[in-house]
């Protein structure tokens, strides 16, 4: 959702803001602004599009100030107007405030200020913040935030100026917010990762936290406005990740990190052939045989590393699995209780559909487990249970080397939950482990075809859609390859487990509805080969992601694109960066936003 930056310290605070915005951009993207104090007045500028844009204006206005806050917005109250764009500043000239999130009782606060003679000048429900915080501000920050904290409803991370005071002021509620500070400079923003140039040790504000800001330090209160000590967390990413480094896209690079990404998610938690997670797992034996059922919730791209693990699972133990979409499983009653174990996935740890689902399993007595890429994120802290996948800081909009570093920690955990009940058999767990541990070198062969992929992808830009077909194990990742497509390219694509089409769906296929076919060397090769024939039966061109050594397919078409073999269960693992990349070369020949697609933000903090 929005992005937003805040510093105060000793430097001009215009190009840290900007800066620090460029790298939140990827959480919205359709208007920015900036305001600084500059010597007791609130200055700022405001525009539609990129914060490219932004600092373009500020240059023009030689923008100068003391200290300021900045914002990247991804609209929802009001539309991509300037007027709309943040910061937005009482009509007294004394507050400014930029938001992420949504202001529910907006209208309500809005209507009963408008009675008192309140003007209002934009469409969101930000301003309703910033009007009411005018209207009660009497000169002491602390006493009207609370008065505001108490009034709204909603989600909302704050970032506040006063125009009489040199500090900032920040509160939470169910949308990020972390602050730092570093020699005589306090920071704040959405995402740590803006920080990283910074300071390494910063806090991430709880719901019902506000926090004041100054180059001295940062202190910390309730909404009630009472003080309380808080710990600092320490990053371990660094800041050169966050750069796009000679790529042309970051999820270009992301793609290529996979190897990497993988080695490192199993480095400590795979050694001699066997799983061992004990040191990040409190369970024990008697704890995992109490998990009769296990849900998995999630949403987009982490769903789809759900279903994939979950199908795995199935094959080396007894599982009652299900897998949900986390905004669907928070509203239905969906049974959970003692004997339930809810997983968790979210690469951001903010998504708030599966936050609100994650609230609801505890309180139904679950045991919960987050699997997520941002430590300290809100849902890491809230159910404490974690496995971080250390995929560093994933900035392209669509997700790449977190699906592959969620399967991989999602396949460790079931063969770890498996072996704990006694079902892994020790040659399966040598067998796979081995296996998992060659995966990353068998990516990095899969990259070397990039030329060809982006060939095959060129070639069939101009479809009028694509089906992507998989069988058991390879439906879940046929489910991601057309996510990935439709996200980035903004191409219809549709996924099917093969043996459903003719239950409907082949009725659409003709010759430019091209059918990418996930067909792996497993024991449903042939029924696949069948599926493939009755597309080709209605003219549809097939582009199939086959096992190496796979000749037989070449009859059937020759766009191939050929993984290394592996282990039956664990073909997923390979088919995915095909479909990425085919994904990223098909939105490239057609000229698409990739880091930034329309209509998308990175993490989905509102519902
Ligand atoms: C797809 C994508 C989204 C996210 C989804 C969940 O490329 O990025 O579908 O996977 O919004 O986000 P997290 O994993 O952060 O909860």
């Amino acid at each position: 959702m929005c992005g937003i930056m805040g510093y105060i310290g000793g430097q001009e605070p215009t190009k840290i803001i900007l800066d620090g915005l460029a790298k939140h951009e990827y959480r919205g993207y359709d208007s920015a602004g900036i305001a600084v104090i500059n010597h007791g007045k609130i200055e700022e500028i405001r525009t539609v599009g990129r914060v490219k844009n932004l600092a373009e204006r500020v240059a023009e206005a030689g923008l100068r100030g003391e200290f300021g806050i900045g914002h990247t917005r991804w609209a929802t109250h009001g539309g991509v107007t300037e007027n709309n764009a943040h910061p937005h500043v009482s009509n007294d000239n004394r507050v400014v405030v930029v938001h992420n999130g949504i202001i529910e009782n907006a209208r309500e606060i809005r209507d009963e200020l408008e009675d008192k003679g309140v003007c209002f000048h934009s469409e969101t429900d930000t301003e309703s913040a910033v009007q009411y915080l005018g209207y009660v501000y009497d000169g002491n920050p602390k006493e009207a935030i609370v008065k505001l904290t108490g009034r709204i409803r909603g989600a909302f991370a704050l970032v506040i100026m006063f125009a009489d005071k040199k500090e900032i002021w920040v509160c939470r509620k169910g949308s990020p917010l972390v602050v730092g500070h570093a020699g005589n400079a306090g920071f704040c923003a959405s995402d740590a990762t803006a920080l990283l140039e910074f300071t390494h040790d910063v806090w991430f504000m709880d719901d019902d936290e506000m926090a004041r800001i100054t180059p001295a330090g940062c202190e910390f209160f309730d909404f009630a406005g009472r003080p309380h000590a808080k710990e600092t967390m320490h990053l371990d990413w660094n800041a050169a990740m966050t750069n796009r480094g000679s790529y042309p896209h970051f999820m270009l690079k992301e793609i290529h990190e996979q190897p990497d990404v993988m080695t490192h998610t199993l480095l400590g938690r795979v050694a001699s052939g066997k799983i061992d997670l004990s040191s990040e797992l409190p369970w024990t034996a008697e704890d995992v045989k109490k998990f009769r059922k296990i849900h998995f919730v999630a949403c987009g791209t982490s769903h789809y590393a759900t279903m994939t693990a979950a199908q795995i699972w199935e094959t080396f133990g007894s599982f009652e699995n299900r897998c949900e979409v986390a905004s669907e499983y928070r509203y239905r009653n969906i049974p959970a209780d003692e004997s339930t174990l809810c997983i968790f996935v979210s690469q951001s740890g903010e998504t708030a559909d599966t936050l609100h689902a994650a609230r609801l399993a505890k309180s139904k007595g679950a045991e919960c487990l987050v699997i997520t890429n941002v430590r300290g994120s809100t849902i890491h802290r809230e159910v404490g249970n974690a496995l971080i996948t250390p995929a560093g800081p994933e900035i392209g909009v669509a997700a790449t080397k977190t699906f592959t570093a969620q399967i991989t920690v999602l396949v460790l955990l079931g063969m770890y939950i498996a072996k704990l009940k006694g079902e892994l058999l020790p040659e399966t767990e040598t067998r796979l482990a081995s296996a998992l541990m060659d995966i990353p070198a068998k990516l990095a062969e899969i990259l070397k075809q990039e030329h060809d992929i982006e060939h095959i992808a060129r070639e069939f830009a101009d479809a009028r859609g694509f089906f992507f077909l998989g069988r058991t194990l390879s439906y879940p990742p046929a489910l991601e390859g057309a996510l990935k497509l439709k996200e980035i390219s903004y191409m219809h694509a549709e996924a099917y487990p093969a043996g459903e089409m003719k239950h409907g769906p082949i009725a659409l296929l003709d010759k430019e509805l091209p059918v990418v076919a996930l067909i792996p060397k497993n024991d449903m090769w042939e029924k696949t080969i069948s599926n493939i024939e009755e597309s080709m039966a209605r003219k549809s061109p097939v582009i199939a992601i086959a096992a190496e050594g796979d000749q037989a397919i070449l009859q059937y078409t020759r766009s191939v694109i050929y993984t290394p073999v592996t282990e039956p269960e664990l073909y997923p693992f390979l088919q995915v960066i095909p479909l990425q990349l085919f994904a990223y070369y098909v939105a490239r020949q057609r000229g698409c936003d990739i880091d930034m697609p329309r209509n998308l933000a990175k993490s989905v903090t509102v519902e």
